[in-house]
């Protein structure tokens, strides 16, 4: 066998050609491992996201420590926070079955939500960055409930509307880049959907939080048996109101209803006020969130947030989008309530735009706006 001299070096090269090139192949699909970390209400979330692949998530929740307050207090939860956020890391990362090393960034809501308790998941989030040399982000948790439902459906290629809808938000959205340009349509003026659900099942002496409790109680009741009212949606709100909600009226006019029925000795008939409720607030959602698809010629709907995980509100959005032509992504139940799959996956479309990370001084912030994705300061 004759060999020439540099031969050799040349099919060694050749195959150090094949090896980088079969890394770059894997380095293609194989996206950044990315850590989310969610604490901004009474759920602890941590997850670890891959692309739009779900790797591993675990969620503690502190909801039971405040059913006897009747609603979250803040105090309460940022210690419940505390104590499950270690616990609640090690539980992710057993089920994805990795280790700190693995992952190649750190995200974690910093805003909006409660102060205290975002504090500790950025507090976490720090510490970990910190100590295993780890990029941070601050996200957005509005964006981030939006954000996951490409863990179930995939990417978002083109622009969307998105509804928003959790306890503390309602909202419709333009979403041009879930990363980088998201522009608020309009909101609740009082009350938010999750609010008003929790706000109403206190009226009925349902627990806290309520809207679980309405939508099942719902099923069994007439949805026309009362007929309240629908705010916003008159000829002479279009113009300044069209893209905005209010729910305060209508948990009025359930609390009125409720006192007629009982200064009238009458008993009352809690399925069909939760049906006939649950009605005008999921009419008005689906109506508003179809009429923005049409008007700004997006034929894309994606809803978010806790109350997405409402029955009545996913069936008038299946009919109505299917009337309108309009595509209808909904995550699934479980990813809708605060986690921290919501988190890491806004993360990694955060950094799979290369966007810089947030500095280590990060700061909480309460009234972080939707079109605020990732935290600067
Ligand atoms: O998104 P989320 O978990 O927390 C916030 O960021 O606020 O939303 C919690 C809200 C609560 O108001 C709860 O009553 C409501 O979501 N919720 C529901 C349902 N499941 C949760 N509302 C109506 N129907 C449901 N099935
Ligand atoms: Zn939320």
């Amino acid at each position: 066998f004759f060999a020439p001299e540099g031969s050799r070096s040349l099919i060694e090269g050749a195959r150090l050609d094949l090896r980088l090139f079969a890394a770059a192949r894997i380095g293609s699909v194989t996206e950044p491992v990315v850590l989310g970390i969610e604490s901004s209400c009474d759920e602890t979330g941590v997850a670890l996201v891959r692309g739009t692949s779900l790797l591993g998530h675990s969620v503690a929740s502190s909801v039971e420590e405040h059913v006897r307050f009747g609603g979250v207090v803040p105090e309460v939860a940022s210690r419940a926070h505390l104590e499950a956020m270690i616990p609640t890391l090690e539980r992710a990362l057993d089920e994805a079955d990795l280790t700190m090393a693995d992952v190649d960034a750190i995200a974690v809501t910093s805003g909006p939500g409660l102060t205290g308790a975002l504090l500790v998941g950025v507090a976490a989030a720090k510490a970990l960055a910190f100590a295993h040399d780890k990029p941070l982000y601050g996200v957005n948790h509005l964006a981030a409930h939006v954000a996951v439902d490409q863990l179930e459906h995939g990417r978002f290629e083109e622009s969307m509307i998105a509804l928003l809808v959790s306890g503390g938000h309602t909202e419709l959205l333009k979403v041009d880049d879930i990363a980088t340009n998201i522009t608020l349509l309009g909101g609740t003026i009082d009350d938010a959907a999750g609010e008003a659900f929790d706000k109403v099942a206190r009226l009925l002496g349902l627990p806290y939080p309520g809207g679980p409790h309405i939508d099942r109680l719902a099923r069994e009741g007439d949805p026309k048996a009362i007929d309240f009212p629908r705010a916003l949606t008159h000829a002479k709100d279009a113009e300044r109101y069209r893209w905005d909600f209010s729910f305060s009226g209508l948990k009025s006019a359930v609390s009125r209803h409720v006192q007629r029925e009982q200064a009238a000795g009458r008993e009352l008939n809690i399925p069909d006020i939760a049906a006939s409720f649950q009605d005008a607030v999921c009419d008005v959602l689906s109506r508003k969130a179809v009429d923005a698809c049409l008007h700004f010629e997006i034929p894309r709907l994606v809803i978010g947030g806790g109350v997405a995980a409402n029955g009545r509100l996913r069936e008038f959005l299946e009919e109505r989008t299917a009337a309108a032509g309009i595509e209808m992504r909904i995550p699934p139940r479980s990813l809708c309530t605060d986690n921290g799959a919501m988190v890491a996956a806004l993360g990694a479309e955060v950094v799979r735009r290369g966007l810089k990370p947030s500095p280590l001084g990060l700061a909480v912030d309460s009234g972080l706006p939707v079109s605020d994705i990732v935290a600067r300061g």
